[in-house]
Parts: C-alpha cells; structure tokens; sequence
C-alpha cells in the first residue's frame, strides 16, 4: 500500500486492562460495583486487576513498540482522575499514571488516541441520575476540559463516546449492562439525548479553548454491524436493513455528520408507536434549532467498531412492544451458513466490513474513516496459536483495504480489538480478544505475543497484507 500516513493500532479500554481498582485514591465506577456482585459475571469474575496494566506502563509500551503500532486507544478512567466525578477532588495518582502511559506512547512514536468515556461512569455520578440527568452535560464537559488542559499537549485524537447505543440502550433500556436500568421504551431516547448534547459540548470546549494550540481531532465511536436484507428482491427486508443502521447508529451521526436531527425514519416510528400509546409527543425528544445547529458539524472524523454482519427482515410481531427495538420493526438473525468466528452470536463476515465502509461513504460523504476496534473473541483459556484470528485478521483487514484501494472510501486508519486479552464485560475472562495472551492465573498477570500479533506486526511492517 503506497499510503504510508495510514495509521495501524491496537485498542483496550480502562476498566478492561487497567486493574487497580480503589488504588490510590481511585473512586468507584459502575463496573466496579457491578462485578462485585456475585453472579453479575461470568465465573465471578472482576475488573479488580484486569491484566494490571495500571502497574505495567513500561511493559504495556514495550509491547506495542514490539508490535510496531503507529497507536494505541485508550480510555481514561473518569473515577481514576475525579473520584466522585467532579473537579473538586482531582487525584494526582490518577493524572500520574495517564502522564507516564502517554510520555512512554510519545517517546516511542506511538499516537495516543484516547476515549474520555468507555462506560466506567464514577459511581458518585450514577447515584445523581447517570446518563439521564442533564447535570452530566456540564460534568462530563469539566472532565474532558480538565483531560484536554492536562494532557491535550501531547494528546491529538480524542474520543468522546465509545459506543453510545450501547450506552443508552444496554445500559437504560435493556437493562443488562450497568447501570441496568430496564425501561426500554423512553429511557434509551432520553439518554441518548443527553449524550449527543455532552458530546457537542465538549466539542465546542475543544474548539473554543484548545484547538488553536492543541490542533487536535474529535469524534464520536459508534459500534455497527452491517446487515443484509435477507430477502434481498423484498422491499421491505432492504428497507428494515437500512432502518436497523439508521436505529444503531444514524441516532447519534446523522445529527452530528448531517442536519443536528435524528433520522426521519426516526421519527416517523418512535413518534407513530407513541400514537399508539396515546402519548401526547413523541417518546424520541426533540431538538431546539438552536441545538441542531449546534450539534450538527461536532465530529472532525468518523470513528466506529465492528465485530460481525447480521442478516434482518421486516418485522412488526415478536418484539417487545413500544420499545426501542419494537420501533425498529426489525428482527436480527445471524445466517447460519457464514463461518463462527468462535464467540456466540458472532459470525466472521469479512467482506460485512467492506460494504459497510461502502455506506458509510455514501450515507455521510466519504468523511476522513477510522476503524477503532474490530477482532474475534475465542473461548479458550490458551490460544497462543492462534489460527482463527488470524484468518479474521487477514479476511477483515482484506476487506477493509479492498474498501480503500478499490472503492475510494477515505479509510485512514485500522485498529485491532485487542491489544491483549481483558475483562470482556459480562463474559468475564472467558472469550479471549487479545493479540497477546495474558496469565490471569498468575499475580503477575504476564503477557506472551500470540501467532497473531506476530502476523499483525508483519501487516503494519508491510503497510497491508503481507503477499
Ligand atoms: C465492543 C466494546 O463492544 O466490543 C469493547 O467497545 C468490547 O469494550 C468488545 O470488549 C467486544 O465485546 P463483545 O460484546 O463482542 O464481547
């Protein structure tokens, strides 16, 4: 690949790696609460060490100059630097800790690209409400000035969100991941809201107080997995696919990328279950003109992460009604003939992939495209030979650079889930992710290279595919 500003990383995120979990003077998250509760997890598992990264800045650099990444995304434990959550109390063990992993990424060429928040809310602010108060528009605002003052000198790529449908909907629909909140007709709308105007927010931070002499980037990461009509000469299967991607991710960047609204689709539907209901409005909340205009433009690339393909049909039965998902009038299945990639529900679909950088180009103008996370979780303790990801290695990033190469999608960068085997939510330790193995069994928690992080070292050496 002549392209040599195409940047190739490795991605974790803090409650999943980092470990040290009330160490000093760390408050508690959600997560941290939450796994402490006998059952929420997989074998009991917690984030309490994780791999214990927060005692292994220089091992961690090492390993990722070994791995010869151009960057490593990251998240910043929010209770790590506010332990309630507020500027009040700043925990300089905290800042400490981010300094030396950040000074060890530049003196190695390595770019930081760091995600303000990946779903360790500090639990002071959970017991305020969480992401449905609007309290947290200025705090999550003050946290992320703090971080861009702190360490925006060196730091040039921020994420605000990772995952914010997973956010709203998991975390307040749904109800399966803290802070299972299960209310899944209006809560997710309400979150989501509230999300999209603190990301616009810290956006307008960057820009008024930091951009001139930071230069830096902001985005927002959504996970999407494409789908395939699965009948595909059926209207209504074409239109329930694209229905689903407007669902899952159109919610938070068609107002960003486009007009600073939702998606018509949108609000055709959530607005015509509310009728149903006999509710007096909408339940998806509406935008002032004054907020379109300011949430519209507030991403200066377009970030996201993607695992697998799903195929969906039109649907109005067997959803639960007057829900997030029910306004969807959409069922999701895997196609049983395309190739497990090992972690339940999850298919290898490589070239998904492909014509999902393909819509992304067309939906939102081919903007500047940074694949944030995209990998296979297997279920086995010891997978140091690891054959299986490195066919979702090559197939994906295949795929990926085909969609580059071929069909001029303005791809800038690819990153693989994970930079080592972590905390995988509420499946615990159990699917492993990681290009490098990691001991949980040991205190030390020590980390061994695996097939595929010598195979993925080769694809950056190589800028692509090795021939
Ligand atoms: C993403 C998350 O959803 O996928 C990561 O950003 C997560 O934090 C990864 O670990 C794998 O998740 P899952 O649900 O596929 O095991």
């Amino acid at each position: 690949m002549n392209n040599n500003n195409f940047t190739w990383g490795v991605s974790s995120s803090a409650y999943q790696v980092e470990g040290g979990w009330d160490a000093d003077g760390k408050g508690p998250s959600i997560w941290d609460n939450f796994s402490h509760v006998p059952g929420n997890i997989k074998n009991g598992d917690t984030g309490d060490i994780a791999c214990d990264s927060y005692n292994k800045v220089e091992e961690d650099v090492y390993l990722l100059r070994a791995l010869g990444v151009k960057n490593y995304r990251f998240s910043l434990s929010w209770s790590r630097i506010f332990p309630s959550g507020r500027n009040n109390s700043i925990n300089s063990h905290g800042i400490d800790y981010y300094n030396r992993l950040i000074d060890g990424l530049v003196a190695n060429n390595i770019t930081p690209i760091v995600t303000l928040y990946h779903w360790d809310l500090p639990q002071a602010l959970q017991d305020i409400g969480g992401w449905e108060s609007s309290t947290l528009i200025d705090l999550f605002d003050s946290f992320a000035d703090f971080c861009f003052q702190t360490f925006g000198d060196r730091v040039k790529f921020w994420i605000t969100f990772n995952e914010p449908q997973v956010i709203a909907w998991a975390g307040y629909g749904a109800g399966t991941l803290p802070p299972n909140v299960n209310d899944p007709g209006s809560a997710p709308y309400r979150v989501a809201h509230i999300l999209l105007k603190a990301h616009a927010r810290v956006y307008h931070t960057y820009d008024d107080k930091y951009r001139a002499s930071q230069g830096g980037v902001i985005a927002l990461c959504p996970n999407i997995d494409w789908v395939e009509p699965k009948t595909p000469s059926d209207p209504r299967d074409i239109e329930a696919a694209d229905r689903y991607l407007q669902f899952l991710v159109g919610w938070f960047t068609h107002p960003i990328f486009k007009n600073g609204d939702y998606p018509e689709v949108m609000k055709w539907k959530v607005g015509n279950r509310s009728e149903l209901q006999n509710l007096p409005s909408s339940r998806l909340p509406v935008f002032t003109a004054e907020e379109r205009d300011y949430i519209r433009g507030t991403a200066d690339v377009f970030c996201f992460n993607s695992y697998t393909s799903k195929i969906v049909t039109h649907s109005t039965t067997r959803l639960r009604p007057f829900s997030y998902e029910y306004d969807q009038e959409v069922l999701t299945k895997v196609d049983s003939s395309w190739p497990s990639s090992a972690i339940t529900g999850h298919r290898a679909v490589a070239w998904g992939l492909r014509r999902l950088l393909n819509w992304i180009k067309e939906e939102y103008g081919n903007p500047p495209i940074y694949i944030i996370e995209n990998g296979v979780g297997i279920k086995t303790k010891s997978d140091v030979d690891d054959n299986t990801r490195i066919f979702y290695y090559k197939t994906y990033i295949d795929e990926a650079l085909k969609a580059y190469k071929l069909d001029g999608v303005n791809l800038r960068g690819y990153n693989a889930w994970s930079f080592m085997d972590s905390f995988e939510w509420l499946n615990g330790y159990d699917p492993r992710f990681g290009l490098h193995q990691v001991d949980f069994d040991n205190p030390n928690r020590p980390r061994t290279p695996k097939r595929s992080a010598v195979y993925y070292a080769e694809i950056i050496r190589n800028n692509g595919i090795p021939l």
